[in-house]
């Protein structure tokens, strides 16, 4: 690879949007004017060296403090939409999000804690505290030193070896999810993992029972965010490592088949939906254990039980005998997702009765109102919201076509 500035910012040109590309020149020139520095780092980095888009854009600002941030937000046009207090933003400019992070050491107390943030330091202590090499580089921002590539660890060798490694022996019983990200990284690049690396991974995977459920969680969820996720899914359970954090998840073929099939869509309910894959074909104590361990919340507890609720009435009745109305009935008390991860694992037959319900059934409005309905002369109280269901299921199972046929059965009900 030829590490030459121009080549980094032809780069950079073709790899991110000419309004980030600009922006991002705006503020190295802020910045440098303020005598600080800033840097291009981590994934966005990597993913640029990788002749590719990165789909954030992560920033590190040395010599600088929130002020200069603020400062930094006002002059490009932006807004802080985020501020924690581990010396991160991001900062929203139109359409575009950029993270900024002071640059900083990080000391851990004992493995698999968070880390204490020890003090503002170089771009080079900033990239030691990282994980791999690949994500240890850094682009400078400014004017004068625009496109040229830190490098300490060789991060742009291992790139051109494909390989995976980690800057110092205590990265894995430092930050034990870094097991994880290791494989992510390996299957979604396509990289191996450096000898040393994988012989410190198998040393240090025990620690991984050490980090909290909650980033657990944050790691499994990037996991399957990934295309690639049954791999290292497949990868992971290989290792152990599911064993390991006390998961009782189990990927078979048929688990990896589906989740292959899955096209990753919307943040959040797609989550939803593929935890609920992976889990489909345990018993309600593993699930609930993995929710106690997880600490998943309660639209991901509800998804869950109402999976195997599903699951278990789709054992005890033939759906594809059911009339429209009674399949409105029976889904309309569970999310969503939970049917649509039934459907996965349901034959044709089943799945159609199952999407029959969520693009259509579920849409249905009732041909009358309430108003309506009162002023066929009914009398206000609970009694109208049975008969808007009554108008609603014979409209489903094709009893009644049109207002008129609503209004001579409520004309019905009333009169009897
Ligand atoms: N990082 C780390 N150890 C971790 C998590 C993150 O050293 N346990 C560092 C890495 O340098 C990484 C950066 O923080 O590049 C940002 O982390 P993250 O946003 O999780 O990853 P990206 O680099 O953006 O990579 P991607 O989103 O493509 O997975």
């Amino acid at each position: 690879m030829n590490n030459s500035k121009l080549d980094i910012s032809k780069r950079l040109k073709k790899y991110l949007s000419p309004q980030v590309f600009d922006l991002l020149v705006k503020c190295g020139i802020f910045i440098e004017e303020n005598s600080a520095n800033l840097f291009l780092v981590g994934g966005s980095l990597r993913d640029i060296l990788l002749n590719k888009s990165p789909k954030d854009i992560d920033l590190t600002l040395v010599n600088g403090n929130s002020e200069l941030v603020e400062k930094l937000a006002a002059y490009i046009g932006g807004q802080i939409i985020f501020k924690s207090q581990f010396f991160t933003y991001k900062i929203k400019v139109k359409n575009s999000v950029i993270d900024i992070t002071e640059a900083r050491k990080e000391i851990y107390s004992s493995p698999g804690s968070l880390p204490e943030i020890t003090s503002k330091c170089s771009i080079d202590d900033d990239l030691y505290r990282r994980d791999f090499t690949v994500n240890s580089m850094a682009l400078s921002l400014i004017p004068s030193k625009f496109g040229s590539v830190t490098d300490p660890f060789n991060g742009i060798n291992d790139i051109n070896k494909k390989q995976i490694r980690i800057i110092h022996d205590n990265s894995f019983s430092d930050d034990p999810t870094r097991i994880l990200r290791a494989i992510r990284y390996s299957i979604r690049l396509n990289f191996k993992i450096d000898y040393k690396t994988l012989s410190k991974l198998n040393e240090f995977k025990n620690n991984i029972n050490l980090i909290t459920g909650f980033r657990v969680k944050n790691e499994l969820i990037k996991i399957i965010r990934e295309d690639s996720r049954s791999k290292i899914l497949l990868s992971l359970h290989n290792l152990k490592i599911f064993d390991i954090i006390g998961l009782k998840i189990n990927i078979n073929n048929q688990i990896n088949k589906i989740l292959d099939k899955f096209q990753f869509k919307k943040e959040y309910t797609d989550d939803l939906i593929l935890i609920g894959i992976l889990t489909y074909n345990l018993d309600i104590e593993n699930i609930i254990n993995i929710t106690e361990k997880l600490y998943l919340d309660s639209t991901y507890i509800k998804t869950l039980r109402d999976t195997q609720e599903i699951k278990l009435f789709l054992q005890n009745i033939k759906l594809d005998n059911l009339n429209n109305s009674s399949i409105y009935k029976s889904l309309n008390p569970y999310k969503d997702e939970a049917i649509i991860i039934n459907s996965y694992f349901s034959n044709t037959k089943v799945s159609n009765k199952l999407n029959l319900y969520l693009n259509k059934l579920k849409y249905s409005i009732p041909p009358l109102n309430g108003s309506e309905i009162l002023s066929l002369g009914a009398k206000e109280g609970p009694r109208i919201k049975e008969i808007i269901n009554e108008l609603l299921y014979d409209k489903l199972d094709g009893k009644i076509k049109n207002k008129n046929q609503a209004i001579i059965k409520v004309k019905q009900i009333l009169n009897s």
